[in-house]
């Protein structure tokens, strides 16, 4: 069989690629159903898009690499899809914008627009050689048992990082591009809980309270939540995508709130009242609680000196904590790291070594803040790689 263009994965990128790279395409995936992660996002509802994307909210080796993609498929363009299909959202927060429904009408709308420019899709099909004669690839896929010789002009490595193995996640990109010369950048987990190796947040599971949280250098503002294993919520999930293994992370408990002017007054007003009840009514009970066993917080508001005051305040505003590790590809939404950006053509995503070989989506080396920007990235990626694709036709 022969195509001009052999996509390998049928997850975000490569769906979307497949959306305009031409009619003779064929896309591929060893899953049964092609677009896993976009159906399990956003807790079912997809967060396809952020309205604040941004060049300066993505992790890479090269900051300006996917700046020129971002810039031709923007989330108003992706908006603009999901409005011609009629797909209700909404804005949850930060810019984070939601399917109304169901996370597979993305799917659905993906699949129909690939179907209306043609595109063939095989479902549990395998990868099995891939070799390059200087002008075409062949390739040797597997599906229902029967060997298939597919001959292309053009292929395109999507099938993603490592985040996730349970829901097919391989390393089959990485594996391709170092067979035609490209080198991995170092890849770990992101987007991923921290843990503890002490489980010292066991008791206090389940609490969540609003923080800033900050790793080397780089403070996210958002919810954190305790875990049986560690600190996980948003706020953790977006700087564990800055800190590696042995680094500080630190927490400031108090955001938006003059704990200083509070404690200040109450010793005026309500001094018999204890320090913790004052806590309370800034930070959930039984955190207050967790903390005066690290802390000196007993006693009453009225005896607390200024010093006092300014110490216990300080504790708040600067906990710092070292995570022994993060929970790993198990449950990471997204793989920092991935094939090397600096052999590869920010305009096509072509590699600038073997021509017609393009990569895009979560196995470049472009990782996105949490807040639907990783979707973004699949979407502009996999359009950049696509006119490309049908340029060079
Ligand atoms: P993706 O992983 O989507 O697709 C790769 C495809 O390749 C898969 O279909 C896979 O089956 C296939 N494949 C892999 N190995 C293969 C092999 N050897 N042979 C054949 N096929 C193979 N992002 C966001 O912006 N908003 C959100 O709400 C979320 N939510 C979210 C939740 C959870 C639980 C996770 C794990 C991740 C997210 N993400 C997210 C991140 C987002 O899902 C991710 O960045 C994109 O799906 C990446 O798109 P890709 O197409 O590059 O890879």
């Amino acid at each position: 069989m022969q195509v001009e263009t052999l996509i390998l994965g049928a997850g975000a990128a490569g769906m979307m690629c497949a959306t305009q790279a031409g009619p003779s395409t064929l896309v591929i995936d060893h899953a049964k159903a092609p677009g896993a992660k976009i159906r399990i996002s956003g807790g079912g509802r997809c967060n396809f898009t952020n309205m604040h994307t941004d060049p300066a909210r993505f992790l890479g080796t090269n900051p300006h690499f996917h700046k020129s993609a971002l810039s031709r498929y923007t989330q108003w363009d992706f908006l603009d899809l999901v409005d011609r299909h009629k797909i209700a959202w909404h804005e949850k927060t930060l810019g984070q914008l939601f399917c109304d429904e169901k996370a597979t009408q993305i799917v659905e709308m993906l699949r129909h627009e690939m179907a209306k420019a043609g595109a063939q899709l095989w479902l549990q099909t395998a990868l099995v050689d891939l070799s390059h004669d200087g002008t075409r690839f062949t390739a040797q896929l597997e599906r229902d048992g029967k060997r298939h010789s597919v001959t292309a002009r053009n292929v395109v490595l999507a099938t993603g990082g490592k985040s996730i193995p349970k829901m097919g996640a391989t390393g089959l990109a990485y594996d391709i591009a170092r067979q035609f010369g490209h080198a991995i950048t170092d890849t770990r987990p992101a987007l991923v809980p921290l843990t503890f190796s002490d489980q010292r947040f066991a008791p206090i599971s389940g609490v969540a309270t609003p923080v800033v949280a900050e790793a080397n250098g780089t403070a996210f503002e958002e919810a954190l939540l305790f875990t049986h294993r560690g600190l996980s919520g948003p706020a953790v999930l977006q700087i564990s995508s800055y800190w590696s293994e042995g680094d500080a992370i630190t927490l400031n408990l108090l955001p938006g709130h003059d704990l200083v002017e509070r404690l200040k007054s109450a010793r005026q007003t309500h001094g018999k009242r204890n320090v913790t009840t004052t806590l309370t009514e800034i930070l959930p009970e039984r955190l207050v609680d967790h903390l005066s066993t690290d802390i000196p917080l007993d006693g009453n508001v009225g005896d607390l000196s200024d010093k006092r005051i300014d110490e216990i305040t300080t504790r708040l505003r600067r906990w710092s904590l070292t995570p022994t590790g993060s929970e790993g590809y198990r449950t990471a939404e997204v793989t920092l790291g991935g094939i090397a950006t600096d052999r590869i053509d920010s305009k096509t995503m072509m590699s600038r070594d073997v021509p017609g070989l393009y990569m895009i989506g979560e196995a470049v080396d472009v990782t996105g803040w949490l807040g639907g920007y990783n979707f973004q990235w699949a979407w502009s990626s996999g359009i950049a790689a696509a006119h490309a694709i049908a340029e060079r036709a």
